[in-house]
């Protein structure tokens, strides 16, 4: 199959191109670089030995977009492309808002007026706000708290409201939880722009003295340990995720929606330690005020999934910190 895949340079985006690629689909990546590197789908190419097309373009430029789907017999679309820092979000909501929605309306016109029917869409457990009852199924109630997350709720609505409108649409809603990992050969992984955001990369820019220690937000949740507890999924198995939703496409299911998630909680200090122990060394850290937003508790009911895409995580916490591990110690400085 012809794969569109926006956002494919990025973190997750280039991770699932090698997926596919072994798999032996084409791989069309559209990205504008805003956070991410030419050099994640160089070393792409060079571990699958597979070449692929890249169109260094923003979704918010309509023109330019078409040209790929004139130049290209797409089959299906997987839709990373997106503005993703939660904190920067409440900072600037119209960049965020006009970013991950006008990028998302080009992509659908384009695909209506070019007969392309299938799209797998990048949401987000951040939907489930913050959650009464875990583990998290997909019919849980949905909420949002600040403007990244009412981004990913907005767009799932609308997805919604454009198969109520063609029925010939197959659209996959994946609600991701907390990708950690990298490639297990360490050539490719996330590489944050600044000071991380998430858990893990930071966690491991410490562990490769880039940072002193580990600022953790609040020990007095109620969790086994008071830190704050989260679904790790890594992103290799995420990433098989999206061929077993591509595939489910092909059956012409309509509108799906999947938790993709291990279904284990495992707390900040938890995963301090894991790291540790990957790392060989001790991560220095410091208890701190909890963070305005966050929440105690977070991990999925993946069996869903699991039922109608016979996918199910297989990688476990050590695995994702030995993986992250060895991309942050051979890449110290990222792709640069
Ligand atoms: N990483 C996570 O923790 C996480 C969790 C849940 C959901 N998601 C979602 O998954 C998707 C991928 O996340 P990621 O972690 O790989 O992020 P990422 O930032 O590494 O990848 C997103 C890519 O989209 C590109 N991009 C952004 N806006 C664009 C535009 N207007 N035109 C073209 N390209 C554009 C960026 O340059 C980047 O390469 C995002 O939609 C994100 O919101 C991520």
């Amino acid at each position: 199959m012809n794969i569109l895949v926006t956002g494919g340079a990025g973190y997750i985006g280039s991770h699932t191109c090698l997926v596919l690629l072994k798999e032996g689909h084409n791989v069309i990546v559209v990205d504008n670089l805003s956070n991410s590197s030419l050099e994640s789908l160089k070393r792409v190419k060079k571990l699958t030995g597979k070449e692929l097309a890249f169109y260094e373009l923003d979704l918010l430029n309509l023109e330019s977009l078409e040209r790929v789907f004139i130049e290209n017999e797409i089959d299906s679309v997987i839709h990373f492309a997106g503005l993703k820092a939660v904190g920067e979000s409440v900072s600037i909501p119209l960049h965020y808002y006009h970013n991950n929605l006008t990028g998302t309306f080009n992509l659908c016109s384009l695909m209506n007026k070019h007969g392309v029917k299938n799209i797998v869409f990048s949401s987000s457990a951040t939907v489930y706000g913050d959650p009464e009852i875990v583990p998290i199924t997909e019919s849980a109630s949905l909420s949002a708290t600040n403007p990244y997350g009412r981004t990913k709720l907005m767009l799932e609505e609308i997805l919604q409201d454009l198969y109520v409108a063609d029925n010939s649409l197959n659209i996959a809603i994946l609600r991701y939880f907390n990708p950690i990992g990298a490639h297990e050969s360490g050539e490719i992984g996330e590489d944050p722009n600044g000071i991380p955001n998430n858990l893990v990369p930071y966690v491991a820019q410490v562990a490769v003295g880039k940072r002193e220690q580990v600022g953790v937000f609040g020990d007095d949740y109620d969790t086994p340990d008071g830190t704050g507890v989260r679904d790790y999924i890594h992103v290799m198995d995420l990433a098989g995720g999206h061929l077993k939703a591509l595939e489910k496409l092909n059956s012409k299911p309509g509108v799906v929606i999947y938790n993709l998630g291990t279904g284990k909680g495992y707390s900040v200090l938890d995963v301090i330690k894991a790291f540790s122990k990957a790392a060989g060394k001790d991560i220095p850290y410091s208890i701190g005020p909890r963070r305005p937003g966050d929440i105690a508790n977070c991990y999925a009911e993946p069996s869903f999934a699991e039922k109608e895409l016979g996918w199910k995580a297989v990688k476990n916490i050590d695995d994702m910190c030995v993986d992250s591990w060895r991309w942050q110690s051979q890449n110290p400085n990222g792709f640069s």
